[in-house]
């Protein structure tokens, strides 16, 4: 069933869980998705970018078609918003039922971050939708890497006070996009940033990061874990591979159906190296 972000993010905080948030850009991405968790026993969050509705042109058919797929699903599945710096898009999330949302102000300074959070989370709050916010950007969303940029705990403190946000974006050592499994993680820093902020922490970019990493960030503190590239990279391998070995083929569910289940397998494997069950 479709269910709240604070359900699933809260409990797995409380119990010491990952939960894996995963990108859906085309309806294959959904199903492969609830598939993996289903096999997993586990909740997951699918997410959304404001990337994909610009390549879609539109928030309504694939989100959707998403909060059909999770309403039918066997296991807890949150459909979240991510990355939006639209504020419209915003409202068009909770008006449409998506059950969380990432206000991404990241790129503003520091006071006009706290400012436009503060007011998208409190409309979320009313609408009784979860909200997760970022601070000390994670870089690598525009090409441009910033495995170097870290967020501040007094900082992260600060502001999960001052917006009152459900879930907080922390920069950790881990870069969008990668599609090598090289980021080093910052892992006295999740720590430290898990002892003071009072909300669930959320990596971003965990493509970057290997799967004995990926367990010790969650054993360190971080509880949402967001992973888009790799299932990408996953899906375009299978695609790529079966239209090599078969140039005369031409139906797209010939090539499509089996990338998705290989994205379904890998999806249950990474649910166990999160701790997510
Ligand atoms: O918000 C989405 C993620 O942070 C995914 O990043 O594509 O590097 O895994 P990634
Ligand atoms: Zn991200």
């Amino acid at each position: 069933p479709l269910v709240s972000g604070a359900e699933v993010v809260l409990a797995a905080a409380k119990a010491g869980r990952g939960v894996g948030a995963f990108n859906v850009i085309q309806l294959e991405h959904a199903t492969a998705l609830i598939a993996g968790a289903e096999q997993a026993g586990a909740p997951v969050i699918l997410q959304i970018s404001e990337n994909a509705v610009k390549y879609h042109g539109a928030l309504k058919p694939i989100g959707v078609a998403t909060l059909a797929a999770a309403a039918d699903a066997k296991v807890p599945v949150v459909v979240h918003l991510d990355h939006a710096m639209d504020r419209d898009l915003v409202t068009e999330a909770v008006t449409l039922g998506f059950t969380s949302v990432m206000y991404d102000a990241s790129k503003l300074e520091y006071a006009d971050n706290v400012a436009a959070t503060t007011e998208v989370t409190a409309f979320c709050h009313e609408h009784g939708v979860f909200v997760e916010a970022e601070i000390g950007e994670v870089g690598g969303k525009d090409g441009v890497h910033a495995p170097g940029a870290r967020t501040r705990p007094a900082e992260a403190l600060a502001f999960a006070e001052a917006t009152g946000v459900d879930a907080l974006a922390v920069a950790v050592g881990s870069s969008h996009a990668m599609t090598e499994r090289t980021a080093t993680l910052d892992f006295d820093l999740i720590t430290q940033l898990k002892d003071v902020v009072p909300v669930p922490l959320v990596l971003h970019g965990s493509s970057g990061v290997a799967d004995a990493d990926l367990t010790r960030a969650v054993e360190a503190g971080m509880t949402k874990v967001n992973i888009a590239t790799h299932l990408n990279n996953v899906f375009t391998g299978v695609v790529r591979e079966v239209l090599a070995d078969n140039p005369k083929l031409v139906d797209t569910r010939k090539y499509l159906g089996p990338a998705r289940d290989a994205v379904a397998t890998e999806v249950a494997r990474l649910l166990g190296v999160l701790r997510a069950v």
